[in-house]
């Protein structure tokens, strides 16, 4: 008796620290990481879908959006998706090389893509489906593209014409494309993370990089780099993917709030895109560091021109249909 009465009064006592109310079930954390600034696009579509996730699953769901390289730099954020370290991530198109899913790489050839209404043909279309779709043996689901932007090519020496790009360290993404397409201009492609470049820039360990605005202004390039060419001559955008097991492992509830919430952030990232990098241009225009070069149609075209030997180079690594389907689909009307 005295026995029993001593248990009751434990769980009493326990009751009132704990208010004895049945336990609350802890959210789910989903972590978001990614390498580039928060007020970029990616950096505020992420936001965007905390905000919405919150809306439609909060309780359930919490998601924790981790930006600048925090967690992990690029090749990193990759394995610990795949370790399930994070659950989400937007890499870059052209990141998913050494996933072995070397098709993402079509998105950098250079010169493919006229605006972003012949980009969205793909991206929001069957074509773009498709290669998300490949992802899956990868244990990775592919959710949605998000837009940045066209590139520009910015160096501490001139890149004005095709001539001034010989004999100058270009830093690239992972991309065996990209490694191409800076070779046929004569220069020396460099792989490097994305949270080192501005460093090497300062420091002459490379001459120049390529970038949408929107990145180059919010990393500082601008303040490292004395010329810049507004070339627009490739794409930069992004893959929102998430570790296959936990995705499906989630409540059906659960996931359809996910996906109504992402597909409410795509809208958002590729409506905020154009903005972002028509801004940082004007800002980085107005801080007067770096020289702007505004192309003709055919000096840009003459660029392209030199380039184009990346098509033969690389169509089979990406595989020559899926070019042609792709420059059909831009092509109509
Ligand atoms: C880069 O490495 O230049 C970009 O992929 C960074 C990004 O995520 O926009």
């Amino acid at each position: 008796m005295h026995k029993l009465s001593t248990s009751l009064l434990v769980v009493a006592a326990t009751c009132l620290i704990a208010s004895c109310s049945p336990q609350r079930e802890q959210p789910i954390i989903i972590k978001f990481s990614h390498v580039v600034a928060v007020d970029t696009p990616k950096g505020r579509a992420a936001e965007k879908f905390k905000e919405l996730a919150g809306n439609y699953v909060g309780g359930k769901i919490k998601v924790e959006v981790y930006p600048s390289s925090q967690l992990y730099k690029d090749k990193e954020e990759m394995e610990a998706l795949q370790l399930g370290a994070v659950q989400m991530l937007a890499p870059s198109l052209a990141k998913f090389g050494p996933l072995g899913a070397k098709e993402f790489e079509v998105f950098d050839f250079p010169c493919l893509f006229p605006d972003k209404d012949g980009l969205h043909k793909v991206t929001q279309g069957p074509i773009g489906k498709q290669l998300l779709d490949k992802l899956d043996s990868k244990g990775i689901v592919g959710l949605a593209y998000w837009d940045n932007g066209f590139k520009i090519f910015s160096s501490n020496k001139p890149v004005k014409t095709p001539e001034d790009f010989k004999g100058q360290k270009l830093r690239i993404q992972s991309s065996k494309v990209l490694d191409a397409q800076m070779r046929s201009l004569g220069s020396i492609p460099q792989v490097m993370a994305f949270s080192e470049v501005y460093q090497a820039l300062q420091t002459g360990v490379v001459d120049g990089t390529e970038n949408p605005p929107s990145n180059m202004y919010t990393q500082k390039m601008h303040e490292v780099q004395k010329f810049a060419n507004i070339s627009n001559h490739g794409y930069l955008g992004y893959a929102v993917i998430v570790n296959k097991k936990f995705w499906e492992g989630l409540p059906a509830d659960v996931r359809t709030g996910l996906e109504k919430a992402m597909k409410e952030a795509t809208v958002y990232a590729n409506e905020v895109a154009g903005k972002d990098n028509e801004e940082g241009l004007a800002a980085m225009k107005a801080s007067g560091k770096t020289e702007f070069f505004q192309p003709t149609t055919a000096e840009r075209e003459a660029l392209c021109k030199v380039m184009e030997p990346v098509y033969d180079q690389m169509g089979d690594r990406v595989g020559k249909e899926l070019i042609t389907t792709i420059q059909k689909a831009v092509a109509t009307k």
